[in-house]
């Protein structure tokens, strides 16, 4: 199998494996036990804690565990419109995930208000029309730090710095950046931030947000007095377990994966533009994760593309996974202008640690033919 969208989830490391294999086997405690096995549980999840504080540049009392990034994103907004409660408006952007797209309508369902700040047509944030958007009434601004279906990298820097100038929070979810390019709250400045263990070869269902000391923010969940009484719940002990190993893993292999997708992926966009014609590929040329492509086969459904390929063992996705059921086209697609028949012929291909030079040259040899085929049967016709 050729698994190429690993911004929809990651293969679990074999290190992480092992290590959740060893746990489950020898570890059933309960953290907040006062006995020894209880003791034991407890101090390996501060052990985590501190990998994860370590490689966000953080301290170790700043990151809260969650089930997910999506419950961190909720978290981050809710959380802080919960405890600023003289403020009642969020900035955002077009192209965020739908943890926090969502939220937003919640949000102002609840009677809030939530500015969508515009992307151009490579995904880049409009910095005017966010500072424009700011009012004394602004608490938070959450931008993400790369898209998961157009790799753009945003300005958090930038953001930040708009930000501070007003006094306002800032949370970024960095879910698709983690692990794929550098991640230090400092540098980046931000309040809040949320990543997520299946995105960096860990394990489904536990992501964690950082919260910087000092940050004013109410739980989400209540009933227990786990991670600093702000997320109640026994915690997903097996899960913390495979994200700290993760991590670890990733601090070692970081640089060696970048060069090696990059270089793959440069591989599979030149390949792609030489064999089939009439492509465009999406997103920022240089701000973005290099090993996430998008690219639009025009004149094509992308979802003859997805099952064609599936015939041949090849995983890719169309637009993002998180759309896949919906009948619409990406809200994402959408925000950098494409139109409609454009949007609905993107096939999104995201490389990662396990991708081979041989998975690459397999894609560059079947999709050609498949793309080919497929125009064929439609009469694509291009306009010159
Ligand atoms: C940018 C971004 N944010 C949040 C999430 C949600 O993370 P999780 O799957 O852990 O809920 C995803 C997952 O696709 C994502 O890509």
């Amino acid at each position: 199998m050729v698994y190429l969208d690993n911004n929809a989830t990651t293969p679990l490391d074999p290190a992480v494996q092992e290590k959740m294999s060893w746990f489950l086997k020898n570890h059933f405690g309960n953290p907040s036990s006062l006995y020894p096995i209880g003791h034991q549980v407890k101090n390996m999840i501060t052990e985590v804690r501190e990998i994860i504080a370590n490689c966000l540049g953080a301290q170790r009392s700043e990151i809260i565990f969650t089930g997910s990034g999506t419950e961190a994103d909720n978290f981050a907004l809710r959380g802080v419109l919960d405890a600023l409660s003289d403020k009642n408006e969020v900035i955002t952007s077009t192209i965020e995930h739908p943890a926090i797209i969502e939220t937003g309508h919640y949000l102002q369902e609840k009677g809030y208000k939530v500015t969508y700040v515009p992307v151009d047509e490579m995904g880049m944030i409009d910095l005017q029309t966010l500072e424009e958007a700011i009012s004394p009434k602004t608490a938070i601004i959450s931008i993400m730090h790369a898209n998961n279906e157009i790799g753009t990298i945003q300005p958090i820097e930038d953001v930040v710095k708009i930000a501070k100038r007003h006094g306002i929070l800032v949370h970024t979810d960095a879910v698709q950046s983690f692990g794929k390019i550098e991640v230090n709250v400092n540098k980046l400045g931000v309040d809040l931030l949320t990543v997520s263990a299946h995105k960096i070869y860990g394990p489904k269902g536990v992501g964690a947000l950082y919260i910087r000391q000092g940050t004013p923010i109410k739980p989400l969940i209540y009933g227990g007095h786990q991670e600093r009484l702000l997320r109640a719940g026994t915690e997903n002990t097996i899960g913390i377990i495979g994200f700290g190993e993760a991590v670890r893993v990733l601090m070692e292999k970081q640089n060696e994966d970048k060069k090696r997708i990059e270089k793959l992926a440069t591989k599979l966009m030149k390949g792609l533009e030489e064999k089939i014609p009439h492509l465009k590929f999406n997103g920022h040329p240089e701000k973005r994760i290099k090993g996430t492509l998008s690219v639009s086969f025009l004149g094509i459904e992308a979802e003859a593309i997805l099952l064609a390929l599936a015939t041949k063992d090849v995983c890719v996705s169309t637009g993002s996974a998180c759309s896949e059921d919906s009948e619409e086209t990406s809200h994402v697609l959408q925000a950098i202008g494409l139109q409609p028949e454009v949007a609905r012929s993107v096939i999104r291909m995201s490389l990662g640690r396990f991708t081979t030079e041989e998975d690459i040259e397999y894609v560059l040899e079947v999709l050609p033919e498949i793309a080919d085929n497929l125009r064929r049967i439609s009469s694509f016709e291009v306009e010159e």
